[in-house]
């Protein structure tokens, strides 16, 4: 695992965006993993404009989304669907058959998983990853206590993300489930990057790096990832030792 610690989130975006873009660059058929939250932002910004700038064709890119809230659907603007509505693909030329995401008010959600591990099978992997981290450690929906070795599941959600995931809705939301890609996704894509940033992560960031390796804080995963780059803000950082 590499650790990069940037000036700012400004810096820190932008260097994840080349990230981005570099991997579509070097393989126009590439699979990418992609987290929603208020972290990545300013990093799918920069994605937008270097792709429109450079005129990069992504017609042949797959879109995999992280994760979802279950129940919630995708005109809701606190779901995963909305958010990469508005952030990537009202901007971008992304092949609608390219982009898969769980469907949050499918009748059977556990077919959800089925149908996401299917697709990532067939499709021979993950190339890049860009995952969030929550205030709990969690990634995606893998909240404490997740097993390692999981691919797509179904999870009750922890307090924290409950509480937390109310600044995503403009109002108050019951929040019972989520649907994610499991561990075992990160530990088998071929190169993941870990982005925080401000204060308010420091902790969580300190546990991750400095704390043992353990499900209790899942996000300490990346450090047994042999391509995974955390990437921090000099907030994000500020807590650690070294
Ligand atoms: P955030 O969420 O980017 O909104 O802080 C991160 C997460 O919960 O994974």
């Amino acid at each position: 695992m590499q650790l990069n610690i940037f000036e700012d989130n400004d810096a820190l975006s932008r260097e994840a965006a080349s990230e981005i873009v570099n991997t579509i660059q070097q393989k126009s058929n590439a699979v990418i993993c992609l987290a929603s939250g208020s972290t990545p932002i300013l990093t799918y910004k920069y994605v937008v404009e270097i792709i429109q700038r450079d005129k990069i064709d992504i017609a042949d890119v797959t879109f995999i989304g992280l994760d979802e809230w279950l129940g919630i659907p995708p005109d809701n603007e606190g779901s995963c669907h909305y958010f990469f509505q508005q952030h990537l693909f009202q901007h971008l030329r992304f092949s609608a058959s390219n982009i898969y995401m769980f469907r949050a008010m499918a009748e059977r959600p556990i077919s959800e998983c089925e149908r996401m591990d299917k697709v990532i099978r067939h499709l021979n992997g993950i190339d890049l990853m860009l995952v969030g981290i929550g205030m709990n450690g969690h990634i995606g929906f893998n909240e404490p206590g997740v097993p390692f070795n999981k691919y797509s599941h179904i999870v009750d959600l922890d307090e924290t993300t409950v509480s937390v995931g109310q600044k995503y809705f403009k109002e108050a939301t019951v929040l019972k489930q989520g649907i994610t890609l499991g561990l075992q996704h990160l530990m088998e894509t071929g190169k993941v990057l870990l982005l925080a940033n401000g204060e308010k992560k420091a902790l969580i960031i300190k546990q991750t790096i400095e704390g043992e390796i353990s499900n209790k804080v899942p996000a300490s995963i990346m450090r047994q990832h042999p391509n995974g780059i955390i990437m921090l803000d000099k907030e994000a950082a500020s807590l650690l030792s070294h």
